[in-house]
């Protein structure tokens, strides 16, 4: 696999839509090799047409099975019992599956094959089947530099073997197994931890008795002659681990929902459902499959919610060990620590899967902590303007798009290319489940500044010059905290009283007439945040940290929802820092008192020198506070609207927009 491609993904705001999955991978690698073997004509429907799958039927073909395909269908003549020797080398391009379990078949065969690889292939572990293998009198040579392919395989006859397998390894177990169909007498395999079943099912399906004694696994050889496999019809499932990317998203992202139809649900795969259960994630699984099904299948509907961290290790571990870096995903998005504990078995897939997936978690700003089998991630904002890179490792690169599509700003993906290694139309379902807004983007517009420089009526017109994004007015949610104190009788001065009060209170938002508005339990306050006790309380309420890391929480979920024009004191910079489209409005104290004046004198006789101390007041605490002070945020653009008219400062903001706003496409 060439390392190339690359691609930048924006956050969306909801994840949302239906799905077809692409056919597992590890079922149609081993239909295709199972159904050139057996005597007579085998159909695979929903066969997975990806280039590691391609190249085991260019394999499996010359080796002289007949092959067919039509899209998703492929028809397979087996030869009856023994492959034919081929040409010159196979290339199994990026597949583990396909070379280690075809080395399993060939080890029986009365001839020698070459089996090769991409780079990343033929860097990893081939002597945990080259040992059995030779344990069961075959002919292993690895040719490559530490124990790796290119590997010489065959032409020596086979004895049964009992192993216990050092490592669990779905793969490892089937090498052996399909070997052992062509060895004199009876080849048990003993596992550590239970693994995927694809092979022993589909030998079943094809009339190959499998016996599986707690977690040892035997078949019974035929010899050189190789075994007796009934062709027939093979349905692949659509692949879970594929599924997988878009569980995730909608999962951690409140307000999405997403079916995915007929998926695999084999339970030695389908561990994530397990693991995102205990994470909070709302799941839904409809089986659709008869109950004599060999593989289970079924729809399952995700509903996003907030998620919160859990620990995966032990007999889980083999059961998801391909979405363990979505696992490391949905953490970076929970709420408390994801601890993934024995899965060193990471470290030798198609990349150091555990280097490379702390690599991603860094670059979008993840506190992660690796470990010598797994790692530590602690949820927290996954920062976009990062960027990604592969290392040629197709699901790192498709996790990498999720952190995109979920985060709080676009990342760019390096190296995606190898994504056609195993999931084909990754970036076709990937635009049907992004619902974005404007011109199919999502993104936050922040508007800071000091009292009175005009943010509000600017961001409303901003918002309303947009069509379809919604102004956010955050110094009313500060307000209706300051409200709420007041009405329960709480002291604003007391954080640890507001602090409890805030835990309590059930504060939800909701989208009406272009703005984001919201209720708290279940009263919306209206203008009665607009008082001048509310006036007074909003201060001392706005400098409490634990005020502001909660509406800081709730200002960014708000992204769920759409296009944001949002303004306040610290969106640009504590609230959404990433955002390439900020803007400090300004205006000089004259001006600025003199609009606050004009506002007020409508309805009340107050002179001009009161309304000057009071901003000059509230200046002071805005900008001197501890916390998230009013500052310019780097990379906002400065607007002084002192000698500016609405429509002048709406119409620079909006040009910015519509020139930056592209970059996030
Ligand atoms: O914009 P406003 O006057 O309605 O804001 C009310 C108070 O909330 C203001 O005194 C400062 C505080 N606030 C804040 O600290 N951070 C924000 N992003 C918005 C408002």
């Amino acid at each position: 696999m060439t390392a190339t491609g690359s691609i930048t993904v924006a956050p969306c705001s909801r994840i949302a839509g239906e799905l077809r999955m692409p056919g597992d991978k590890s079922v149609s690698h081993r239909a295709a090799m199972l159904a050139a073997l057996a005597n007579g004509s085998s159909t695979l429907s929903g066969f997975l047409a990806s280039e590691d799958c391609l190249n085991t039927l260019s394999a499996v073909e010359a080796l002289g099975a007949g092959v067919e395909r039509d899209g998703t269908t492929v028809t397979i003549t087996g030869t009856g019992g023994t492959f034919r020797p081929a040409e010159g080398a196979l290339d199994l391009g990026n597949s583990g599956t396909g070379m280690r379990l075809l080395a399993g078949l060939l080890a029986g065969q009365t001839f020698e094959t070459e089996l090769t690889g991409d780079a990343s292939l033929c860097s990893r572990p081939m002597r945990r089947i080259q040992e059995p293998l030779e344990a069961m009198g075959a002919h292993v040579t690895l040719t490559g530099d530490t124990g790796t392919a290119p590997m010489r395989v065959g032409g020596a006859p086979l004895h049964a073997i009992s192993y216990p397998l050092p490592v669990a390894s779905a793969q490892v177990k089937s090498c052996i197994l399909l070997a052992g169909l062509y060895a004199e007498g009876t080849t048990t395999v003993i596992e550590p931890r239970p693994t995927r079943d694809h092979t022993e099912q589909l030998l079943r399906g094809m009339g190959v008795p499998v016996n599986v004694d707690g977690l040892s696994v035997s078949v019974d050889g035929c010899g050189s002659q190789g075994p007796q496999l009934t062709a027939g019809s093979i349905t692949v499932p659509g692949d879970f681990s594929s599924a997988a990317f878009w569980i995730v998203a909608a999962a951690c992202r409140p307000g999405s929902q997403v079916t995915i139809r007929n998926v695999g649900l084999n339970p030695r795969r389908t561990a994530l459902l397990d693991v995102l259960k205990r994470m909070g994630a709302g799941l839904s699984i409809t089986p659709t499959s008869g109950a004599d099904a060999a593989e289970p299948i079924g729809d399952i509907t995700v509903d996003g919610s907030p998620l919160y961290g859990t620990t995966v290790e032990g007999d889980e571990i083999p059961n998801l060990i391909d979405e363990l870096p979505l696992v490391a995903v949905a953490g970076a998005m929970a709420e408390g620590a994801t601890v993934i504990r024995g899965a060193g078995e990471l470290r030798v897939k198609e990349s150091d899967r555990i280097a490379t997936t702390v690599a991603m978690l860094q670059a979008v700003g993840v506190q992660v902590e690796e470990a010598p089998d797994g790692m530590t991630v602690t949820g927290g904002p996954v920062s976009g303007g990062a960027s990604i890179d592969s290392r040629g490792d197709h699901r790192i690169a498709m996790c990498g798009a999720i952190l995109g599509l979920v985060g709080r700003g676009p990342v760019d993906v390096v190296n995606v290319d190898c994504i056609a290694t195993s999931y084909p139309s990754f970036w076709e379902d990937l635009d049907r489940v992004s619902c974005r807004g404007k011109d199919n983007v999502t993104f936050v517009i922040a508007i800071d500044g000091p009292a009175a420089s005009g943010k509000s009526t600017v961001a409303k017109r901003v918002a309303a010059a947009l069509d379809d994004a919604f102004y956010v007015d955050s110094g009313a949610v500060y307000r209706g905290i300051a409200w709420a104190a007041l009405e329960r009788r709480v002291d604003v001065h007391d954080a640890d009283a507001v602090a409890r009060m805030l835990d309590e209170l059930d504060v939800g938002f909701f989208t009406r007439d272009g703005a984001v508005g919201f209720g708290i339990d279940g009263v919306e306050p209206g203008m009665a945040i607009r008082t001048p006790a509310v006036n007074n309380a909003v201060s001392p309420i706005a400098v409490i940290p634990a005020v502001r890391v909660q509406v800081v929480k709730w200002l960014q979920g708000m992204v769920s929802l759409g296009t944001l024009v949002m303004e306040g004191r610290d969106i640009g910079t504590a609230v959404f820092p990433e955002t390439p489209l900020k803007f400090y409005l300004d205006a000089s104290p004259e001006e600025r008192v003199r609009r606050r004046h004009r506002e007020m004198a409508a309805d009340n006789a107050i002179d001009e020198e009161e309304v000057g101390a009071s901003l000059r007041r509230r200046d002071k605490i805005d900008s001197s506070r501890k916390m998230d002070p009013l500052q310019v945020a780097s990379g906002a653009v400065r607007i002084d609207s002192t000698a500016m008219g609405i429509d002048q400062v709406v119409d620079t903001i909006v040009a910015a927009v519509e020139r930056d706003g592209g970059a996030w496409r």
